[in-house]
């Protein structure tokens, strides 16, 4: 596939209007598989295999409103996640109209070859200046691989005159048959900051991790790959990171999805946000360095799923 080029004049892209008018980049691959990534907050609203199954999760309440993320795809979370700061809730990149960007440079790494990609850039409007006072350039790659696997790749700037730290998370709802019936490998005996006990630090217990209740944890220092498995679908997401030290596994469970407006009440058995994330500690740049962090998500039947975990450093 070309780099360099409109999107729209490339095979396999398309470019439509979201709900609320912004632009909206659809990229195919030749069997048939898709992803598609709104301007309006980078967001991946919609990735699909190739029997155009959807993988995400999005709500049948999410409010489609300028300059709002959507509950559900995978919206970017920074400079700030969560509410461990002085912006708004997960910072404000999920909530501005970001701009194609046909000038990206190339990645150091090969990462440029193979797949169809399309480059969104985001850069700090005048508001965005009072109150995160730190000029940036943040860059999202977004890419779909010939088998259907989609990669987020995202670079942050520092062209500024001073040091600026920030933290990222690419907030990931992945849709699931049954919560019951899903458990997460790979986060087994770490650490974790349970944000429903004011961040305090508990340690994970021998076994994969399932679910039972809300759930709202980001675990630190987490390794490159883990595994998502959906029993009853007999489904693995492979969840592949580089840059993002941190997962963060969040199930808001029955009695906080009732106060979420944007949320249906029994949503939660449907959806499972995990997120690969730089949370614990902040990632700080001098004027001129650059970052970057890249998530890699595939999903496979559950019985080809042993072969990825084997080779977690494939990224
Ligand atoms: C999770 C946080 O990642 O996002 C939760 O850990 C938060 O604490 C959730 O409730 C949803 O956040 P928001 O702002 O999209 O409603």
């Amino acid at each position: 596939m070309s780099m360099g080029h409109c999107p729209e004049q490339r095979p396999g892209f398309e470019v439509t209007k979201d709900w609320n008018g912004a632009d909206q980049v659809a990229i195919r691959s030749p069997r048939g598989a898709s992803v598609r990534v709104s301007l309006q907050g980078g967001q991946v609203v919609s990735w699909r295999n190739d029997r155009g199954e959807e993988l995400l999760f999005t709500s049948s309440k999410a409010i489609f409103k300028p300059l709002k993320a959507v509950r559900g795809g995978i919206p970017v979370c920074f400079p700030q996640f969560g509410n461990c700061g002085t912006l708004e809730q997960h910072g404000f990149a999920r909530n501005k109209t970001w701009i194609v960007d046909d000038e990206a440079p190339p990645l150091s790494n090969g990462d440029n070859n193979n797949k169809a990609s399309v480059d969104l850039l985001l850069k700090p409007s005048d508001d965005d200046l009072k109150c995160w006072p730190h000029c940036f350039e943040l860059r999202l790659r977004v890419s779909l691989s010939m088998d259907g696997d989609l990669s987020l790749i995202s670079r942050v700037r520092n062209v500024n005159g001073k040091p600026f730290s920030f933290s990222f998370a690419y907030h990931t709802y992945l849709s699931v048959s049954d919560i019951s019936e899903v458990r997460i490998e790979g986060l087994e005996t770490l650490d974790y900051l349970d944000n429903l006990s004011q961040r305090e630090r508990f340690t994970e217990q021998g076994d994969a991790i399932t679910f039972e209740s809300e759930v709202d944890r980001v675990y630190v220092g987490s390794p490159g790959v883990i595994a998502v498995l959906d029993h009853e679908k007999k489904r693995t997401f492979i969840i592949r990171k580089e840059g993002l030290p941190d997962i963060v596994v969040w199930n808001p469970w029955e009695k906080k999805s009732k106060t979420m407006s944007d949320f249906g009440d029994d949503e939660y058995k449907q959806m499972l946000c995990v997120n690969a994330a730089a949370v614990e500690r902040a990632i700080t740049l001098k004027p001129g360095e650059e970052w970057t962090g890249k998530l890699e998500l595939s999903a496979v039947p559950s019985t080809n799923c042993s072969d990825h975990l084997d080779h977690p450093g494939r990224l």
